[in-house]
């Protein structure tokens, strides 16, 4: 428990860390790679070379600490980014590196503003914080279906739409049971490249008779080809090997008598398609109402699996937008075919899935009834 003087720091300084806070991110990951580089191997090179999204790690630092006093109230988004650390194979002994890094990056940018009773205002509070992490990943390394990342065979691969290939991937141990909406997260290191990197991948079937299945687009073109997604398809072929950790995440398919609404754009088709055959097998009487966007028929991704699902299930309704001939899903859209009350779930890029909370906050919604996943980091669509 932090003193009342260490909380009452805490509080006056967050405003002007914010402030800095792009600084401070900058400072604290170019001090932190330079210290530590084998910390490359895990962190995406895209996204630091591009500048982008390595906002999240520390700006949720900074905005966990404003519930310093009741840090209960943040577990969810503590959970959400503790599958993400499990999966990536972060530790308890990454934190204090993190920690430190972070109060040399405050000390640098603020200068003589960082009094000596802030930086340790801001080490006990930074230290608070990461044991609430430790402990809720803790809980995730104990329950993981195995340890660490296991050597897979490649056993299918197959286009499933002109960008979207799906792989087929098995062990040499007995698979656990997965869940719809899980991801699974895979460790490469293209030829020429001086780091691993790791991706997510949703599972886009939970029978794993065969192996578990997963599904990639290829991400840009020229220079802004994607790394993993260019490397898995252009390289990994059937029967080379590829590392994983255990499937993780909380996009997990609830079971309830409410009419389930699943909508996806693009490829974040993946885990809503493994929720519709979990749905349809396990209780094919609950209405579904299913909505998936993509530009045009050559860029629709698993066509045949989906009607095959759709037909078998008792109530469902099967909306396909194609953005190249159709406009694309509008609150008049929501309105029409997006029941109240029902469960949502949604997937897809980062501004899909914007624009999907947004329409739905304008029909009434509130975010907290609609279950989401975006294929980037999710603090970038909802704020700690
Ligand atoms: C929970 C979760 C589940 C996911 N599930 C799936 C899934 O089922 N299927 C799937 O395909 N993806 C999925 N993803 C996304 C996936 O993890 C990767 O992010 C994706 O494959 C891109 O990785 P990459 O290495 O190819 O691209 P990166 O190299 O990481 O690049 C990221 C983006 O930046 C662009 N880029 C690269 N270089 C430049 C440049 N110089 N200038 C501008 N832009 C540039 C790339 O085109 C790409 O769009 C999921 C992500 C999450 C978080
Ligand atoms: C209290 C401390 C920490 C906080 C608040 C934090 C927060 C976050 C957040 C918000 C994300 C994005 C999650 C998402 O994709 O939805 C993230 C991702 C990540 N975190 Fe942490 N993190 C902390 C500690 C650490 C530590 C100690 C490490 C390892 C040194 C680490 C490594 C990573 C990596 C590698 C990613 C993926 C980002 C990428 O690949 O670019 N984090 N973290």
């Amino acid at each position: 428990m932090l003193d009342q003087q260490t909380r009452d720091i805490i509080k006056a300084t967050i405003p002007v860390l914010e402030q800095h806070g792009t600084t401070i991110t900058k400072t604290f990951y170019h001090n932190m790679f330079s210290a530590h580089p084998e910390l490359l191997n895990v962190f995406n090179k895209t996204n630091q070379t591009q500048g982008r999204q390595p906002m999240a790690l520390a700006s949720t630092v900074l905005a966990a600490a404003k519930h310093i006093d009741n840090l209960a109230a943040i577990l969810p988004n503590v959970m959400q980014i503790g599958h993400k650390h499990r999966a990536l194979e972060i530790k308890a002994e990454h934190y204090p590196i993190v920690g430190e890094n972070l109060l040399k990056a405050i000390k640098e940018v603020l200068g003589e503003a960082a009094t000596p009773a802030i930086i340790d205002a801001w080490a006990k509070a930074y230290g608070v914080i990461a044991d609430v992490f430790i402990q809720v990943e803790q809980t995730m390394y104990d329950a993981a279906a195995w340890e660490g990342y296991k050597p897979f065979k490649v056993v299918a691969k197959r286009a499933v739409s002109d960008q979207i290939t799906e792989f087929t991937v098995q062990a040499d141990f007995p698979l656990p049971i997965v869940k719809a909406g899980q991801y699974i997260t895979v460790r490469v290191q293209p030829e020429g490249e001086t780091n691993t990197a790791w991706r997510h991948y949703s599972l886009c079937s939970t029978d794993t008779n065969n192996g578990l299945k997963f599904a990639v687009k290829r991400e840009g073109v020229g220079e802004q080809k994607g790394l993993v997604s260019h490397y898995l398809h252009d390289h990994v072929q059937v029967g080379d090997k590829l590392d994983f950790t255990a499937p993780a995440g909380d996009f997990l398919l609830a079971q309830s008598d409410k009419p389930l609404v699943l909508i996806s754009g693009g490829v974040g088709i993946t885990p809503l398609l493994a929720m519709l055959e979990q749905q349809v097998n396990t209780n094919d009487q609950r209405k579904i109402h299913w909505i998936h966007s993509c530009r045009n028929r050559e860029n629709h991704a698993f066509k045949a699996e989906v009607d095959t699902l759709i037909n078998k299930a008792r109530h469902a309704q099967n909306h396909v937008i194609y953005t190249a001939q159709q406009a694309r899903i509008d609150a008049n859209f929501i309105a029409k075919h997006i029941p109240q009350g029902a469960d949502v779930y949604v997937c897809g890029t980062i501004s899909f899935m914007e624009s999907m909370i947004d329409l739905l906050k304008q029909q009434g919604w509130h975010e907290n009834d609609i279950h989401f996943e975006p294929f980037g980091p999710k603090m970038s669509v909802v704020t700690v």
